[in-house]
């Protein structure tokens, strides 16, 4: 399970003022905070509406609400009746004593929504709360994405939460947002973007004296887009394995009954999550990484410390042992089956492993290199680390800071004056 946010005391003005003359940060640190959830009652007179609550998440998050006392709900997605699982759920949520609807409409179409909002809150079960699960993935590379493709998957989730928010400034508002925004998974960026424009959106509203809540979620177990699209085992792999909905739907009951902002549930191997999200590895996360991840050998700052003393031989034999390392847990090969003078591609490296190597290296040094260089090395573990060095060098020199060691002089030339 992801840890909560962190909870940060918010100081008056002047007190932060003077904390920040006095060298404090006026954020203080994050202190656990475990409180026991109150069970959720949710309002039998008022209607819960659920944006893509016809399938998958949404679907289960119904199940929840009625489980939890809602009594009225209108599910919505663009499908409506036609979508494969409305029939059966509509009928489940019926024995259960529930009255499901299920709306055709398309989110961020205010055409559609605004006198479908409308009549909702004039009927005899005004709106209650918002539940906003609608989304469309679509991953690729940010460069390679179409202006219709990132419209198409942002304007579920982005012009789906304004319009809901317009229309119900004083309703319960829930929107499901995504460990992947959180992580920053490398062919998510429309998505990433989507989520947490929903996020700000939340704190917005909170500002202003208005409900709101976002959920993060890790992946999902069973339904929704990852199990019907197989990934379990692959993002078991990445480090993000899924949750039973079960679970997460308990942990978002618990959250609504604590009014919180926002929360997170999820299962997540750092170890592994940190070596395909580079960000991880970014001062923001220290409070939730686990401290073992520090005691890495090659943990960012350690990496640094010794590249800094390092001879520039030194250096490139240390970039190489990193790559080597890399490279083998990528292709599952013991690190002394791997010839560091022959070309990587005769081991099965394809332009994806050499992407993910590339996003997991990053990690250890906190640097881009520019793939155009490395298109241009003979491909061996040798020939990349060599151009790597000027670029990893000159990274820990700048960052270089009266905690670091300076580097030792070196007769050998100096890769990085190149
Ligand atoms: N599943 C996971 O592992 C996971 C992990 C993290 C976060 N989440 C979040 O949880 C939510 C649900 O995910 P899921 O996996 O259950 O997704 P899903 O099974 O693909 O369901 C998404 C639903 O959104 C509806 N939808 C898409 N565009 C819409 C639009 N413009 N207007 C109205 N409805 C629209 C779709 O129905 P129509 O096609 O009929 O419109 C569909 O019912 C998403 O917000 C997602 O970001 C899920």
């Amino acid at each position: 399970m992801l840890p909560r946010p962190p909870h940060y005391r918010r100081l008056p003005p002047h007190a932060a003022l003077q904390a920040h003359r006095q060298g404090r940060h006026h954020l203080q640190r994050p202190r656990a905070r475990r409180a026991r959830p109150r069970p959720l009652r949710l309002d039998p007179e008022g209607t819960y509406l659920i944006s893509g609550g016809l399938s998958g998440l949404g679907a289960h998050t119904a199940r929840t609400l009625v489980r939890h006392g809602a009594r009225h709900l209108a599910l919505v997605s663009r499908r409506g009746h036609e979508a494969p699982e409305a029939p059966g759920l509509l009928e489940e949520l019926r024995t259960q004593g529930a009255q499901a609807t299920a709306h055709t409409a398309d989110v961020s179409d205010p055409h559609t929504m605004q006198p479908l909002l409308e009549q909702l809150q004039a009927g005899p079960h005004p709106l209650r709360g918002v539940i906003h699960a609608a989304m469309h993935i679509d991953d690729h590379p940010l460069t390679e994405l179409t202006d219709d493709q990132l419209h198409a998957i942002i304007a579920p989730k982005w012009g789906g939460a304004l319009q809901l928010n317009a229309a119900c400034p004083r309703t319960d508002f829930v929107v499901y947002s995504s460990i992947s925004a959180t992580a920053g998974f490398m062919h998510q960026a429309g998505y990433a973007a989507a989520n947490l424009t929903m996020e700000a959106l939340v704190r917005a509203r909170r500002a202003a004296g208005r409900p709101g809540t976002f959920m993060i979620w890790g992946a999902i177990d069973r339904v929704g887009y990852v199990a019907r699209n197989q990934l379990t085992g692959a993002l078991t792999s990445m480090g993000a394995a899924p949750v039973d909905p079960d679970d997460a739907l308990d942990a978002l009951a618990g959250h609504l009954s604590n009014g919180s902002e926002g929360s997170a549930f999820g299962r997540v191997d750092w170890h592994r999550l940190g070596a395909v999200c580079p960000s991880l590895a970014s001062p923001r996360f220290a409070a939730v990484r686990p401290p073992e991840i520090a005691g890495d050998e090659w943990h960012l700052e350690a990496v640094r410390r010794r590249l800094a003393t390092a001879t520039p031989p030194e250096a490139l034999a240390l970039i190489e042992d990193m790559l080597a390392a890399v490279i083998s847990e990528t292709l599952h090969l013991p690190p002394e089956d791997i010839d560091r003078n022959r070309p990587l591609q005769q081991y099965g490296m394809d332009s994806l492993l050499a992407m993910e190597v590339l996003a997991r290296f990053r990690v250890y040094i906190d640097q881009d290199v520019p793939i155009m260089e490395l298109l241009h090395t003979d491909g061996t573990i040798h020939g990349i680390a060599e151009t790597m060095l000027p670029h990893v060098l000159r990274r820990v020199h700048t960052n270089a800071t009266s905690t670091l060691p300076q580097p030792r002089p070196d007769d050998a030339a100096d890769p990085a004056a190149e």
